[in-house]
């Protein structure tokens, strides 16, 4: 039958892949060998392989049978080779008809609402068109908002290129910590943060004649609190045009916010995708991907794979997987191209996943779910959709934040979906039932201005000298006590007083583009004489990636080096260790392959402390190091985290202070098997449990000299420091 709004056909179960039999047992297998990473015991190993063998087997066999559908595979192969110039493909999308008429409503109106499907253009195309027809020629910019830092990076790359200049001249993008943009650049990617922040130092936007704030429809905190900020600066200056571009139907909403803007709507091209369902949940989604992509391998049509994960580790793994597969089947099969997608991914590997697929190959990509709407790779055919997305999550109630895995909405699957169908009919597997569809999905996600700590986008507001919170001009507006919250934070950690003013610690901390509490540790670095130290391991917090490489084939060798590394009290300075060590290497990449350390991560983390040096520098703090004296370090850390203090409790659990929640050591911790009294962790991570990451022994006094309004001594009894028995934690390594 028909699916919801008729844009899919939803296939009957009995009629899914030709397989459909051989798809059931294998998801019979996978449940029954079910078994969760890092902990696989002996027997479910066996299991595994087991299944692995019969899996190939019959991969084998289906590619022997030249179970293919030729003529399909001889169309896509054609698209495929049919590669289009630069010149070409520009005409060839969607938007490039409007162009003119595009462009003759902007001249027209000072709001424009752009919608249009992903892939029409808009991002890459729309500068283009108004830099050609003059925009630029009084020496502005025009400005363009990504959510995601790696769309803003490629699409300025790919940008340039369609330009033939060199990125970071006339085309260019500015990020956190990174900007490549130069005195020529006229068109600028850039995050919606950077531009949240560039209002501190340019609050009327002087230098744009346009700003398209883009992927409208994402709702990310900072391009909520843009929409409230462009909207009244569109009032005083009549000369700035304003374009809010959006993939789906959002369109009316942001019309009426916006003074009844009109609406440009460019016409989506695009084929049908069949929508294959499971029958049965998924017991574990990752080996139901790489089962998934292996089966379309064997037995589909050429035509590229996307895949959407909830994260780096996630997408890791999965490549392990595929390629460890692939390897047994062998060249029985045709090559398969493996490519990840996720926000740290570095320059070079960006590029990858962009070039053509070279003939008789196929590509599969796995991304998070920056593949959804903000980056369109050509050629997709198939998808493969488990249902899950990491999510941001604030309760403001405990005023507890953290990362989760949660289900998608109806509206993320249908845009999952739709990447199926840019250039041919596709198909989209979905690895949950369509009853969960119907039931269990929310039609739309929340906005993350409703779900999420508030701090860091209160703290820029009250620097931009926006006092009135509450009637700030919100398209959607945050819960009040979210808002009440964040200026408690705030008011904590000493950035604003009674009055809810700035003070002079929270002007210094908003030059920091970072959360309130970092901003806090790093200004506590001052008095507490470690400067160097700490602006260290903030550049590796910042960092969120793990640094730690861990191959499979050498875990045990990866582990003994990791240990090395560790500190007696915890994660932070275990971090710090690395830093130093590798800084005292003259960052070397080859100390980086010898001690299991990603070089990629620590180049980051170097370019991060650079700019967090400067930062540092802003705000006259001097770099000072206390490298013999780790208490001052971790003081330091107590004085921006003492929000997140927790207190052990019994069988290897931890209690936090204020709300008396369960939260526990994370395994891969420095402190796992040590269990201190009192703790201070960065983050909590939500998995199976509430996990503490990068974990830190503080004694719980420290927290009356650096929070004395917010600790009472009562709450912080029983503060001696004796360490734990060690028998318990050892079995919470299954999450
Ligand atoms: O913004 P919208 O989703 O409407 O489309 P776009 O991002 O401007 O993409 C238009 C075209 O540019 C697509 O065919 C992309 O594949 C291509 N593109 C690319 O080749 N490399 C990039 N880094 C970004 C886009
Ligand atoms: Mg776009």
């Amino acid at each position: 039958g028909k699916g919801e709004k008729g844009e899919y056909i939803e296939v009957d179960e009995n009629e899914k892949l030709p397989n459909s039999e051989q798809r059931k047992w294998e998801q019979e297998q996978i449940k029954s060998a079910f078994f969760k990473f890092g902990a696989k015991d002996a027997k479910a190993q066996d299991e595994y392989e087991l299944l692995l063998d019969e899996q190939i087997d019959f991969i084998q066999a289906l590619q022997l049978e030249g179970n293919q559908e030729k003529k399909d595979e001889e169309k896509i192969s054609e698209y495929q080779k049919a590669r289009l110039t630069i010149e070409e493909t520009k005409k060839s999308l969607p938007v490039f008809p409007f162009r003119d008429a595009l462009i003759e409503a902007i001249r027209n109106y000072q709001i424009l609402i752009v919608e249009g499907e992903t892939g029409s253009g808009k991002t890459t195309q729309i500068p283009q068109y108004l830099h050609e027809a003059g925009f630029t020629d009084d020496g502005k910019k025009i400005g363009c908002t990504q959510p995601r830092r790696v769309a803003a990076m490629s699409v300025a790359a790919r940008v340039a290129q369609e330009m033939n200049v060199k990125l970071g001249n006339e085309v260019g993008y500015s990020i956190r910590f990174e900007d490549c943009t130069s005195d020529r650049t006229v068109i600028k990617y850039m995050t919606d943060g950077t531009l949240h922040r560039e209002f501190l130092s340019e609050p009327d936007l002087a230098s744009y004649s346009v700003m398209i704030i883009d992927e409208a429809h994402e709702r990310t905190l900072h391009t909520d609190i843009l929409f409230g900020l462009v909207k009244d600066i569109t009032r005083f200056r009549p000369d700035l045009k304003l374009l809010i571009s959006s993939a789906t139907l959002d369109a009316e909403k942001f019309s009426t916010f916006f003074d009844d803007a009109p609406i440009f709507r460019i016409p989506g091209r695009r084929f049908p995708v069949n929508i294959y369902y499971t029958k049965a949940p998924e017991a574990d989604y990752i080996d139901a991907c790489v089962v998934t992509v292996l089966q379309i391998h064997a037995t589909q049509p050429l035509g590229d794979i996307l895949v959407f994960l909830t994260g780096q580790e996630e997408i890791e793994t999965c490549v392990e997987m595929l390629q460890e597969r692939t390897k047994r089947i062998g060249k029985k099969l045709k090559e398969l191209i493996i490519l990840p997608v996720y926000a740290n991914l570095p320059t070079d590997m960006q590029a990858k996943i962009f070039e053509p697929t070279p003939e008789g190959a196929r590509k599969v990509v796995l991304a998070t779910n920056i593949a959804e709407t903000s980056l369109t790779i050509d050629n997709i055919i198939y998808v493969i959709d488990p249902g899950f997305a990491k999510q941001n999550n604030f309760n403001s109630k405990t005023g507890m934040e953290s990362l989760m895995v949660v289900p998608i909405s109806k509206a993320s699957a249908n845009q999952r979906a739709g990447r199926a169908g840019r250039v041919a009919a596709g198909k989209c597997f979905r690895l949950y039932t369509a009853w969960a569809y119907k039931h269990e999905l929310e039609d739309n996600t929340v906005p993350e201005i409703q779900r999420i700590n508030l701090g860091n986008a209160v703290l820029t507001l009250k620097a931009l000298g926006i006092n009135d919170l509450i009637h700030f001009d919100f398209l959607d507006p945050p819960p009040h006590e979210t808002l009440v919250l964040a200026l408690e934070q705030l008011y904590a950690l000493g950035a604003l007083n009674h009055h809810g003013e700035l003070t002079k610690a929270g002007r210094r901390m908003a030059e920091f583009p970072t959360d309130p509490m970092l901003a806090k540790m790093l200004l506590a670095s001052e008095k507490y004489k470690c400067s160097e130290e700490i602006v260290s391991i903030a550049a590796m917090l910042s960092v969120n990636s793990s640094v730690f490489y861990r191959p499979k084939d050498k875990i045990i060798h990866a582990d003994t080096a990791r240990k090395n590394f560790f500190h007696r009290h915890g994660d932070h300075l275990t971090i710090m260790n690395v830093y130093n060590q590798w800084a005292d290497s003259d960052y070397s990449v080859q100390w980086c392959y010898e001690n299991f350390i990603q070089y990629r991560s620590m180049k980051r983390a170097r370019d991060v402390r650079e700019q967090l040096v400067g930062l540092m520098e802003r705000v006259e703090i001097d770099m000072v190091s206390s490298i013999s004296d780790d208490t001052n370090i971790r003081k330091a850390i107590t004085a921006g985290y003492f929000y997140h203090i927790a207190k052990f409790s019994k069988g290897g659990h931890y209690k936090t202070v204020k709300h008396n929640q369960t939260v526990m050591i994370h395994p891969n911790s420095a402190l796992f098997e040590e269990l201190p009294r009192w703790v201070i962790y960065h983050e909590l991570v939500f998995t199976s449990k509430e996990f503490m990451r990068q974990v830190t022994e503080i004694e719980s006094k420290w927290l009356l000299e650096v929070a004395p309004h917010y600790y009472k001594s009562k709450e912080l009894e029983d503060s001696t420091n004796k360490k734990m028995p060690k028998t318990v934690g050892k079995s919470a390594n299954n999450f």
